[in-house]
């Protein structure tokens, strides 16, 4: 079995992509910090894997950790690169923990890769790079412009560092907003603190762990005066892993630096979620409309077309069977 390093590997869709690499017969070696997830993760991967998920606690900031891995396991044949915050709004209140984490952390893998001979690497990179689109969908092509948060920055500064380094081959993958959870309700969506993104901070407040949702912002130019996002199913984004990862190893990669959007190619409004869950759960949110929140773009989802016809990956869970998931796994959780 092929020995795949996953970074950040304990958290949210690193999880997840975990248990698909596992059942695609890769060997998942997973490296945390927790910084942003819980060690009881690994039950929930041991009890869907079938094993115990092979885990080493440490940071990608850590020069030597790499080292330490490979003498355990083995060569490394790929790295699926994870581990960085992600959280728009956060990022713009702490921009330097942002672009040590995010940018130095990915220069100290990298420098790690060369120095191993690990010449393979899945980026993890977010529909921020486009900055606020002059037109949606987007597509790979459409031009990237000043992100409108310190986290999309560091995205497009890792876009633009791996880009330059042509030894590497690598698949950066532009995840458009990851939601829901597997559907045994084992994993899921699990942020330390309160939760800066829409879904974990919806389902804790409808479990009555978090005050009502406030919604940022109802005055902007959409129809119902709420963002536009491309939310997609966690479990569809992890195979979208899968299949990029088969293409790097089977050497079908035609440049050193491929980019694809990892999205449904449908946008949905924050009400527009609110009024989904509700109809796929029964659960009524409550929630006010409050100010814009800095660093939000108005609206923003994918042409998933290249994925379909390069990767041959498309997204196959509905919004309704996101939400469902995601309810399943607080109430689960809870
Ligand atoms: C979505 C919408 C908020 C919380 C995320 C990830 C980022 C990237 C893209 C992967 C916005 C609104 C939110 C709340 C709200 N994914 N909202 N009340 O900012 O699009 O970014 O997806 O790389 O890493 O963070 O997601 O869930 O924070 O916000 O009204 O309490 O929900 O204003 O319109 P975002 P989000």
């Amino acid at each position: 079995m092929k020995n795949i390093l996953v970074t950040g590997g304990l958290g949210f869709i690193g999880s997840h992509t975990v248990v698909s690499l596992h059942e695609a017969g890769y060997n998942p070696i997973i490296l945390d910090n927790l910084s942003n997830t819980r060690i009881d993760v690994l039950g929930g991967l041991e009890k869907l894997m079938g094993k115990k998920p092979v885990f080493f606690q440490g940071d990608v900031n850590d020069a030597a950790v790499y080292d330490q891995i490979v003498s355990q396991t083995g060569p490394i044949h790929a790295v699926i690169h994870f581990a960085a915050f992600k959280a728009v709004g956060e990022s713009v209140e702490q921009p330097l923990k942002y672009y040590h984490n995010n940018v130095q952390g990915l220069i100290t893998l990298m420098l790690a890769m060369e120095r191993l001979s690990v010449k393979n690497m899945v980026f993890s990179s977010s529909c921020t790079v486009y900055g606020e689109p002059d037109q949606v969908p987007v597509s790979e092509e459409t031009p990237t412009k000043p992100a409108a948060s310190p986290y999309g920055v560091t995205k497009q500064m890792g876009e633009t560092i791996l880009k330059d380094c042509t030894w590497l081959q690598t698949q950066c993958l532009r995840y458009f907003n990851p939601i829901g959870a597997h559907p045994s309700g084992l994993i899921g969506e699990l942020p330390l603190g309160v939760p800066s993104n829409l879904i974990p901070y919806l389902t804790q407040s409808v479990a009555g762990l978090r005050p009502p949702l406030t919604v940022h912002g109802g005055d902007y130019p959409t129809p119902d005066g709420t963002c536009i996002r491309d939310y997609i199913h966690v479990c569809d984004l992890a195979d979208a892993h899968v299949a990029s990862l088969n293409r790097l190893l089977g050497n079908k990669q035609q440049d050193h630096f491929e980019v694809f959007n990892i999205g449904t190619g449908t946008g949905q409004s924050v009400l527009e979620v609110l009024h989904g869950f509700e109809a796929a759960t029964g659960e009524k949110p409550s929630y006010q409309v409050g100010p814009r929140r800095p660093g939000d773009v108005v609206a923003v989802w994918a042409d998933a077309g290249k994925a379909s016809s390069v990767l041959g990956w498309q997204a196959r869970r509905s919004l309704s069977e996101m939400l469902r998931d995601a309810w399943n796994w607080q109430r689960k959780h809870s």
